[in-house]
């Protein structure tokens, strides 16, 4: 396959989530351009109107208003977080700063994946948490209050943890101070919160926010999901000839850790038109095909790239020799068991992987994968097992390709244009 042109990603999915909801937290109207219109982004607006606030309609292309008070209202019905986990956290945060009972619930994924690691704490602001489900998950209820600050050493390293607990200290106005573990998550809470004039600063490896700051209403324009860029970038590198060049995408470098780690598996990816935009970097991508060699991604690198993994595993199937992704556990607990079905569907395409312990390990291999996709609903194994079926002579079937949507409305038409080129 050749490719060629120049395409845009949509907007970023952590940023529109945090927009969504920081302008829900003002008194007045926010407009937000550039905006995620999928599944996901869906699910944070749908719940900020049940807690009162106006959101118009996330439509492609549109600016989207938000109009807050200032405070949440209680809700008269439960709040369906659909597939979305950094709605679940990130509103768990701000709920805790409310003084109204609100049960949330998702969907079987969701309901499957652990909320303790941020009722804990939350609880320990002086929130409290009733679960009705299997222990630590969704649903459950919470019903906020007066908050005491919080000093805090994460289990795992995840910016919605961190996200949910520097929200509940911004909204509720008290201090709080957030470790991670290992390697640093994604900073845009931070970013954002420092924007309204909060204390955000890193220390000997903690985060700490004074409560300084005040929401008020803001205009801003969501740059291009970096997570969403990587599958078209990883098709552009498996193709035979031609260049591509997707414009705007925010390079904040909590988010790119693999275009490091692209560059030392020998891939040209070039950033141009660097600037800064609401106080993120965002620069347009140049990508050529590149013949491919293993690496090995250590466990501090992780967080920078969490959401890379199954296309840097897809990449991985293509170098020579064998990649090693080290301390991906976290994997087991994203949309699907993505560690089990990222080595389990390359097997099946003929290819050559295994999660051991906490480690991928994945080998290179020349021959054409054929075979079909398990993806159990999560959004990123079908767009990186749909890139991987673009390689030559390559009969690769995505059993759920329409999920897609959760996060890349339009994927598959793009990545059918990009080749057409
Ligand atoms: C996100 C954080 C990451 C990521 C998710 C979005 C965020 O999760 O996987 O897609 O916007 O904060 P963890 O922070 O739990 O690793």
């Amino acid at each position: 396959m050749q490719v060629g042109g120049t395409i845009r990603v949509p907007g970023d999915k952590s940023l529109s989530h945090r927009a969504l909801l920081l302008a829900a937290m003002a008194q007045g109207t926010s407009h937000i351009g550039g905006i995620l219109t999928s599944l996901d982004a869906r699910s944070s607006a749908r719940v900020l109107r049940q807690l009162g606030v106006d959101v118009s309609p996330l439509t492609a292309g549109r600016v989207v208003k938000v109009t807050g008070r200032g405070r949440l209202r209680r809700p008269a019905e439960s709040l369906d977080c659909g597939n979305s986990g950094t709605t679940t956290r990130l509103l768990l945060g701000i709920l805790a700063a409310h003084r109204f009972p609100a049960r949330l619930t998702g969907d079987r994924s969701l309901c499957r994946r652990p909320m303790r690691r941020v009722t804990v704490p939350l609880i320990a602001m002086g929130a409290r948490i009733t679960e009705h489900g299997a222990s630590g998950t969704l649903p459950l209820t919470i019903r906020g209050g007066a908050l005491t600050g919080l000093r805090h050493e994460m289990p795992v390293s995840s910016a919605q943890i961190k996200g949910c607990l520097l929200l509940a200290g911004a909204v509720a106005r008290v201090p709080v101070a957030v470790r991670e573990p290992h390697g640093r998550s994604r900073d845009h809470t931070e970013r954002l919160l420092r924007a309204f004039g909060f204390r955000v600063e890193e220390r000997d490896g903690w985060v700490e926010l004074e409560p300084t700051g005040a929401f008020a209403p803001f205009q801003m324009q969501v740059p291009g999901d970096p997570s969403s860029a990587a599958f078209p970038v990883g098709a552009a590198i498996l193709a035979e000839g031609g260049s591509l060049r997707i414009t705007g995408v925010c390079v904040n470098p909590t988010r790119v850790g693999f275009l490091r780690v692209l560059e030392r598996m020998g891939a040209r990816v070039r950033l141009e038109e660097l600037e800064i935009r609401f106080d993120e970097p965002v620069a347009n991508l140049v990508v050529q095909p590149a013949s491919l060699r293993a690496t090995e991604v250590s466990e501090s690198e992780i967080p920078a790239l969490i959401d890379e993994i199954p296309i840097l595993a897809v990449l991985a199937t293509r170098a020579t020799g064998t990649t090693v992704f080290r301390g991906v556990g976290e994997l087991r607990v994203k949309e699907s068991d993505r560690l089990g079905l990222i080595a389990a569907n390359i097997r099946a395409l003929g290819g050559r992987a295994e999660a051991l312990g906490d480690d991928l390990f994945v080998s290179g291999t020349e021959a054409s994968p054929r075979g079909r996709v398990v993806t159990e609903g999560d959004h990123r194994l079908a767009m990186a097992f749909t890139v991987l079926g673009t390689v030559p002579g390559a009969r690769v079937t995505v059993d759920d390709p329409a999920c897609a949507a959760v996060s890349f409305p339009g994927f598959r038409e793009l990545l059918r244009k990009l080749r057409q080129v």
